[in-house]
């Protein structure tokens, strides 16, 4: 009866991590699914604790160990920059991945706590689960050691790179395979510690070559092997629960790297090899001619010009991330829609740093979700537009895309700015964006460059026009 409660419950808690994943999957419905998955969560703990045969011992250890991991979890996400979010992710699937490989040896050496046999004599079945939970583990562990390293700046984002590299991976690889299928036709315990060696090297291997700008991608793929690695314990523990999120967390990652991929006109294939498409020192001396001056304008003239528009799209980047500006923007939207102006926002699918970026930001501000377009929806508006105000974003708008078969972005969607008929570009100076490249539309007649910090200038704006 207990054991069939159990199940219920489990049951119950997939199918809210169902509804939650659905939930997350549009700005408006975000909140609900995160709601959703935390009851999901709760269900699936107390359910877990409840089970026949878990001692009172079993229990406290289990609720001293949420408390402690609880807390710092807690402490770290609420300190976090939003900016900084990326590598945090890519720090907590490293956890991820080191969880699975200390489930996969608790395993191998207490096999009858798990059902699964005497040491020495583990089911062979269960071998396969607990070598592939170990080996994806300890690839997403020292795979995401390295994300983090180079997301946060503690080593360089450049792409390392050695003659033989690929191959050197295909042969570990299937070097590894090789020890796996030994592995479970002998159980022996060395064995177990040369592959989860070999795949911590492989998983250290397999990202260095990856360039920064390719990152989140990474972190995403991490992510699916994550989930997958959770699945593989949920094998050898023989919880059905933590097979089915383990398998949504690696089926949605997998899904979403793609969808990244696609995003930026990349090759799904050509990130996972790395060295692709990241040599931005080139690419921004190769765009980096003489174009002539600039057009610089003050936030009065802005003020002035976006006043008497009619229709005005917002085009939000990284910067605007950077300078927390999403709240003053809103309030210079309001003045702006007072004065009788349409105001909506365009968002390029890779506009910032991670997916949906920019619709957290703005929904963090409280912009009203039928003011927020995605870049099929609004490029065909920005030709009857009177201003483009660009604020923060930069590769997302840039035509190299469209023009230059050398640039890095070449073949990326973006959003057509340049038809509106005044373009403001709010940045600090000239510099380029992530992907390295010179952007010729700050060049353009009908550009004009608001330069200064993203929340300062569009302070300004609004003071402007509230006078
Ligand atoms: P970027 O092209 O990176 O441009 C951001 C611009 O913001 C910079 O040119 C910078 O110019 C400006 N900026 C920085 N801090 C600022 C501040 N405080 N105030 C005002 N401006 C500031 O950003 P984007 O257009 O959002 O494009 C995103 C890029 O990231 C794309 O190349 C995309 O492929 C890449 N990427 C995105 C993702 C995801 S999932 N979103 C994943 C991987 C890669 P100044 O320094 O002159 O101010």
């Amino acid at each position: 009866m207990a054991t069939t409660l159990t199940t219920l419950a489990y049951l119950v808690a997939s199918v809210l991590f169902i509804l939650a994943l659905r939930g997350l999957s549009h700005p408006e419905t975000s909140r609900q699914g995160n709601v959703y998955g935390m009851i999901g969560m709760g269900i699936a703990v107390v359910a877990t604790l409840l089970k026949p045969g878990m001692s009172a011992g079993g229990i406290a250890l289990i609720l001293l160990a949420v408390a402690i991991g609880g807390s710092i979890g807690t402490y770290i996400a609420t300190r976090i920059q939003m900016t900084a979010l990326p590598q945090l992710v890519a720090a907590f699937h490293s956890l991820v991945g080191m969880a699975a490989v200390f489930v996969a040896a608790a395993a191998f050496y207490a096999p009858e706590s798990f059902g699964i046999g005497v040491r020495g004599n583990i089911k062979a079945s269960s071998l396969v689960e607990m070598s592939l939970g170990l080996a994806i583990g300890a690839i997403t562990f020292s795979g995401s050691v390295i994300a983090f390293a180079k997301l946060d700046g503690r080593m360089s984002g450049a792409p390392i790179l050695f003659g033989g590299q690929h191959w050197l991976n295909l042969g570990l690889g299937i070097l590894l395979l090789v020890l796996i299928i030994a592995f479970v036709g002998t159980g022996n315990g060395a064995l177990f510690w040369i592959i989860a060696i070999l795949a911590f090297a492989l998983g250290f291997l397999l990202i260095i070559p990856i360039g920064g700008a390719d990152m989140p991608v990474v972190v995403s793929m991490l992510n699916s092997y994550s989930g997958w690695a959770a699945a593989g314990i949920g094998f050898t523990i023989g919880n059905l629960l933590l097979i089915i999120t383990g398998a949504l967390v690696g089926a949605a990652g997998a899904i979403l790297s793609y969808i990244m991929c696609k995003g930026m006109n990349r090759s799904i294939i050509n990130v996972l090899l790395g060295g692709f498409g990241t040599d931005s020192g080139a690419a921004a001396a190769a765009g980096a001619g003489d174009r002539g001056p600039v057009k610089a304008g003050s936030p009065e003239d802005a003020a002035f010009i976006m006043k008497n528009a009619s229709k005005i799209i917002v085009v939000p980047g990284y910067g605007m991330a950077v300078a927390q500006a999403q709240q003053v923007l809103r309030e210079m939207a309001d003045l702006l829609k007072k004065e009788g102006v349409e105001v909506k926002y365009a968002i390029h699918p890779v506009a910032g740093r991670m997916p949906g970026h920019m619709n957290v930001l703005l929904a963090e501000a409280n912009v009203p979700y039928d003011e927020v377009f995605e870049l099929e929806e609004i490029n065909p508006e920005f030709a009857d537009a009177d201003v483009a105000y660009v604020i923060g974003a930069n590769d997302v708008t840039n035509p190299a895309a469209k023009t230059d078969p050398a640039s890095p972005i070449y073949g990326m969607p973006i959003l057509d700015v340049e038809r509106a008929k005044t373009v403001f570009f709010v940045k600090r100076g000239m510099a380029s964006g992530y992907a390295g490249v010179e952007n010729e539309l700050f060049f353009r007649p009908n550009t004009m460059m608001l330069f200064g910090d993203a929340k300062k200038v569009t302070q300004e704006i609004v003071q402007a026009l509230q006078k």
